[in-house]
Formats: C-alpha cells, structure tokens, sequence
C-alpha cells in the first residue's frame, strides 16, 4: 500500500544546528499518525518542510507518489495539505465567523460562507461565530484554528499542538472530532504532548528525538518502547 504522505531522508540544518537527520516516515491514508517527542526534536520543521514554509536542507517529501518539494506553499494547500500552527495564527481583529470565511475565500472552495458555517458547526463554535477572534478564550481559539485550516478541504491535515490551552472537555471534544475527520477520509498527521490524546486516537506513532525518527509503531508499540520511554515518555508521564 502506497502511504499518502512519504519523507524520505529529509535533513534541515540551520547553521550548526541539524534540526532535522535523515527522517524517513509514512503517513497511511484515512489514519490518525501521531508525532511525538521532546521539545526541540523537530517536529515544527517536519510540518514546515511537509506545507512546504520551509525547503529541506536535503531529502524528498511525497504525496500521492509525487515529489512535492518544489511547490509552492498555496499550491500544496490546493493539492491538499491543510494545517494549524502551534503559536496561533489567527486574525485577531476580525470575528470568528470571518477568519474561517477568509481562509475559505484563500483556498477558493465553492461558496465560502457555507463552507465557513459548515467548519463552525463541526467544531462547536458557531454560537460564537459574530466574537472577535482575539477575544476567545485559549482553547476556543485553538478549535478555530483548526476550522480554518479545514475551510480549504483538506486531505492531509498537520496538526500543531491543537490540545495545548484546552480544557479537558475541549480535549474530548477535540478528540471526538479526529475520529469524525478520520471517518470523512481525512488523514490527520498530530503533534501533541497530551500522551492520554495521542495514545487513544492515533493508528501509528512516529517519535522525533534530536532530529532523527528513533521509533515507529502503534500506540501499544510505542508506549512500551524502551527507548522511547528513555527520551520522551518518562519525563512527560
Ligand atoms: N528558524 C530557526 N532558526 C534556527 N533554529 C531553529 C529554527 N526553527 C527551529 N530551530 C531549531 O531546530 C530544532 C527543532 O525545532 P522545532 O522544529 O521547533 O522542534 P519541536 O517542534 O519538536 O519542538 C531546535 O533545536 C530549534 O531550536
Ligand atoms: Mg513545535
């Protein structure tokens, strides 16, 4: 089975600093993968070299068994590649409501207001779709985030960090809406560090430490990895 999404020996150095070693990973169409570990392993890279903000000191990002490593940012967005950043990036004087309408205007979908009313609904914001986005609460502001980067319609959606600041209903929520994502066909590629999220949803698991992939498995795999357990779950359980 060919993965949706393939990286394959990719490496980003800046300046003395490999932020990224020789990362070969695969991401299986319609799951859940996970990636994890420490601060600093890399992760933010890997999804800005995926969206194509960054280009790859070396190495080759596929989707769909085509080398996307020389397409633009937008264009992979048209191609497909949807994601949310782990500082938010959200337009903070425009109402909630707008921010998706924007991002669906960007991504040229059919109707964009329906798209924008759809997104809302999905993820439980539409009471507070006439808000001014710098207004929300943390959490609320985080499932924003993710309501705008499905406005494009995405087929494979990064996901940066998306439980940080939520409360644990805006976690189950959260979680109830990946499963939702995952049933509609949509691949979802997850960085978090809320192990209980990330253990419970996810298919596949890819662990990022100092650069390099150190792991790969399931949930179960994972949890009792030694060496994962050595650089990374230890000190977050
Ligand atoms: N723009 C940048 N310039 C220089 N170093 C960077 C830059 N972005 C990230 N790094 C470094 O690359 C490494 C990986 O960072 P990052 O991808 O943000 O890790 P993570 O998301 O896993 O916490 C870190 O050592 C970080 O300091
Ligand atoms: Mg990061």
């Amino acid at each position: 089975m060919t993965a949706l999404l393939e990286v394959r020996s990719v490496a980003v150095r800046f300046g003395g600093v490999m932020a990224l070693s020789g990362v070969d990973l695969d991401v299986q169409e319609a799951t859940i993968t996970g990636l994890i570990g420490p601060n600093g392993a890399g992760k933010t890279t890997l999804f800005n070299v995926i969206c194509g903000i960054r280009q790859p000191t070396s190495g080759v990002i596929m989707l769909d068994d085509i080398e996307i490593n020389r397409i633009a940012t937008q264009k992979r967005s048209a191609l497909g590649i949807g994601r949310t950043f782990q500082r938010l990036e959200l337009f903070t004087t425009l109402s909630v409501f707008d921010n998706v309408l924007v991002a669906a205007e960007l991504a040229g979908v059919n109707d964009p207001r329906a798209v924008a009313h759809e997104q809302l609904l999905l993820l439980g914001l539409a009471d507070r779709a006439d808000i001014i986005a710098g207004e929300l609460p943390t959490g609320s502001a985080r499932l924003l985030e993710v309501a705008r980067a499905l406005a494009s319609h995405p087929r494979l959606l990064l996901l940066d960090e998306p439980a940080s600041g939520l409360d644990d209903a805006e976690t189950q929520q959260l979680s109830v809406l990946l499963r939702q994502l995952k049933s509609l066909g949509i691949t979802v590629l997850l960085v978090e560090h809320d192990m209980s999220l990330i253990m419970s949803v996810c298919d596949q698991i890819h662990v990022l430490n100092l650069g390099s992939v150190i792991a790969s498995g399931t949930p179960d795999q994972i949890q009792h990895n030694p060496e994962v357990i050595d650089a990374y779950l230890g000190a977050v359980r």
